[in-house]
């Protein structure tokens, strides 16, 4: 019987072996051949639809992974899920930490038309569209976007070439049109989006930077419920510094 007033009580006794048994899935004797079929267009989409399920999802999928860094320059940390991750979603260079949580719908841009010139239209900047030996204003690779860790996105939200990067720890909220860059730990969001409010104080959000939790996996963070589980407080910070600082060394 789970003691609802008690979080802790919620976690399995074998949470330990269900996140190594998710782990182990994150690379599969089958993806080599699998992404080789994932260069060939007409057969991507299938090919890593299967590595993914091969390799227990998006959070958990180390191929995934290879392709989006070899095909699109786009680096991913691991255990991050959700519709950034899609194929078409992020623009080529974008870096992301570990443990992001991406909703539906969002949109990352990195560049503007040129509204300063006579026209705006793409024939003007848009070398791909053949008139030009190359791009006339920054492209998208020239001005890509870096998130944090354990950045959360709300479904949506709407982030422009003025924002070049969310920090570690921050929320997007659902719907937001991000301007500018975010701090670690902000919460941000409205059109423009502005600061809402700071997930942490000060003192607490220096020890989780401090920890860098992210740096585990799943499987060590769960030994720690107690960590995890319930609202942190300074105390409760400084401890998950020291032990993660620990569990490192
Ligand atoms: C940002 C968010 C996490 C804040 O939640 P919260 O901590 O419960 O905050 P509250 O609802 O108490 O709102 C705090 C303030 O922010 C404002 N606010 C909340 N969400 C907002 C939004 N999406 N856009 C603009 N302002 C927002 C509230 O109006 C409130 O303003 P006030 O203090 O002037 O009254 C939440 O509103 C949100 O957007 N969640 C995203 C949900 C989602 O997209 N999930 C996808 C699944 S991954």
């Amino acid at each position: 019987m789970v003691d609802t007033t008690d979080p802790l009580s919620a976690v399995k006794p074998n949470a330990e072996a269900l996140m190594k048994a998710a782990a182990r899935n994150g690379r599969s004797p089958l993806a080599h051949a699998l992404l080789k079929l994932a260069r060939i267009p007409r057969l991507r989409s299938r090919a890593l639809k299967l590595v993914l399920r091969l390799e227990g999802g998006e959070m958990f999928s180390q191929s995934y992974r290879a392709h989006l860094a070899r095909a699109l320059d786009i680096e991913v940390g691991l255990y991050s899920y959700g519709g950034l991750l899609r194929l078409g979603a992020l623009p080529p260079g974008s870096r992301v930490g570990a443990y992001c949580s991406f909703g539906t719908g969002i949109t990352v841009r990195r560049r503007n038309h040129p509204i300063e010139r006579a026209t705006q239209h793409p024939f003007f900047y848009n070398a791909a569209l053949g008139a030009l030996h190359r791009d006339t204003i920054e492209t998208d690779r020239e001005n890509p976007i870096s998130i944090g860790h354990d950045v959360w996105i709300g479904d949506g939200a709407t982030i422009l070439s003025g924002c070049r990067s969310v920090g570690t720890g921050a929320v997007i909220a659902a719907g937001a049109v991000v301007t500018k860059d975010v701090q670690p730990f902000e919460v941000v969001g409205g059109v423009p989006a502005k600061v809402l409010k700071m997930r942490f104080a000060a003192p607490v959000q220096t020890h989780i930077e401090a920890s860098a939790w992210w740096r585990h996996s799943p499987d060590i963070l769960m030994r720690r419920p107690d960590l995890f589980l319930t609202e942190m407080t300074v105390e409760a910070a400084q401890a998950l510094e020291t032990w993660s600082n620990e569990v490192r060394a």
